[in-house]
């Protein structure tokens, strides 16, 4: 009975068009991924800067798993406290501009940790509606009320400014993780300032890819800020910035920091060695941004609708199927790309999630906006219309 009901929901599933089963990749350099003996370009990764593959990185933490061991073997409340962990975040408060910086498992375990435990029922969050699906899962974990505003919509998010009951906090994202876009950051500021309110900014896809020396594009906005080690920083894990109170009040009463191992130590030495790759990679940022820059005129010349301004572009679907199909072909054309169907995106509005790698040259960007206008105008559904 119970195998019955989970096998008639996959069925729905799958006749809706929203069925995953991604394939398995067996090698990854960065640029490229072998799926299946065959060699693709990978426009699917998050590893912006290229560092996931950096030799320097590996061998440093190749080093500090030697040194250290490979696990810290306990929560950060019982014996994992290492010192150099300590030392690290000290290090990444320090580059970011921050009081603290407090180390996380995973980007999804940090933001479930934030948005549940530190904010309660004298709060208000007022979240942009394409907010990362940890975010949400936080907010509903938690005890604060929350409501959406129009995504990147500054008056929307002004109207519920001035009907707010309890502290207002702003929750968003300053790169969007799906629709590659960037909040209006100067007017939020300036809201900020009329009205006082807190934020919290989801930096994930800016950090080490955007800002002069990576530090990424809303400094002197967020009060609490997340990054991720697992994209452009080329490790695994989360990192939070934020005053020495918050963190202080997180280590007290975060569950999902509380009682989940502490990442290991070589984690932390190999973080620090990742700020300094980071610190020294303008050129390799400009070239990012350069690349991104080309690829939209392209598509866009092409015809298609492009979302997106820096290293995340968000080709415009629509029809989910349609989206899945695309991609299928595109991976038969050699290239590794990734539909952004429901509920990831709202339905109806499928994408094809392109990513960008400094490690990217000018002609994969020529030969993919080729293949893929190709595609598009060839599989007889007409143009593209969302
Ligand atoms: C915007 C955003 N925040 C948080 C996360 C979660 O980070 P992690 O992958 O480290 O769990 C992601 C990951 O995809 C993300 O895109």
């Amino acid at each position: 009975m119970f195998d019955a009901c989970l096998r008639q929901k996959l069925a729905v599933q799958k006749e809706r068009g929203l069925y995953r089963c991604p394939p398995e990749v067996s090698e990854n350099d960065g640029r490229t991924v072998t799926v299946g003996g065959r060699t693709l370009i990978n426009f699917a990764s998050n590893d912006y800067m290229g560092l996931g593959h950096s030799l320097v990185l590996a061998k440093k933490a190749a080093d500090a798993f030697g040194r250290y061991g490979t696990s810290s073997s306990s929560s950060r409340l019982v014996s994992g406290n290492a010192s150099v962990i300590r030392e690290a975040e000290r290090a990444y408060a320090d580059y970011f501009g921050y009081e603290e910086a407090i180390f996380f498992p995973s980007g999804y375990q940090a933001n479930m940790a934030i948005l549940s435990t530190l904010f309660g029922a004298g709060e208000m969050l007022l979240f942009d509606k394409h907010v990362h699906a940890s975010t949400v899962k936080g907010m509903q974990l938690g005890s604060a009320p929350f409501k959406g505003f129009r995504h990147n919509s500054m008056g929307h998010l002004t109207k519920r400014l001035e009907g707010v009951r309890g502290n207002p906090v702003v929750v968003t994202e300053s790169l969007f993780s799906m629709d590659g876009d960037t909040p209006p950051l100067d007017v939020l500021a300036d809201l900020k300032e009329e009205y006082g309110f807190l934020t919290v900014v989801d930096e994930a896809h800016a950090y080490g890819a955007m800002g002069p020396g990576g530090r990424g594009i809303a400094r002197g906005i967020a009060d609490v800020a997340l990054g991720t080690f697992g994209k452009a920083m080329g490790l695994f894990g989360a990192f939070v910035l934020l005053p020495a109170l918050y963190r202080e009040y997180l280590f007290n009463f975060a569950s999902p920091l509380i009682y989940t191992t502490a990442l290991p130590e070589a984690h932390a030495v190999t973080a620090m060695a990742v700020l300094a790759e980071v610190a020294q990679a303008d050129d390799a940022r400009a070239h990012l941004a350069h690349l991104s820059r080309y690829l939209t005129r392209l598509l866009t010349d092409e015809g298609l609708s492009v979302c997106g301004e820096a290293h995340i572009l968000a080709v415009q679907i629509g029809n989910e199927d349609r989206a899945h199909d695309l991609v299928k072909r595109l991976f038969d054309a050699g290239y590794f790309t990734f539909a952004a169907r429901f509920p990831t995106v709202p339905m109806g509005r499928a994408i094809i999630r392109v990513s960008l790698t400094a490690t990217h040259t000018e002609a994969d960007m020529r030969h993919f906006s080729e293949a893929l206008s190709r595609l598009v105008h060839d599989d007889g559904r007409g143009a593209v219309a969302v």
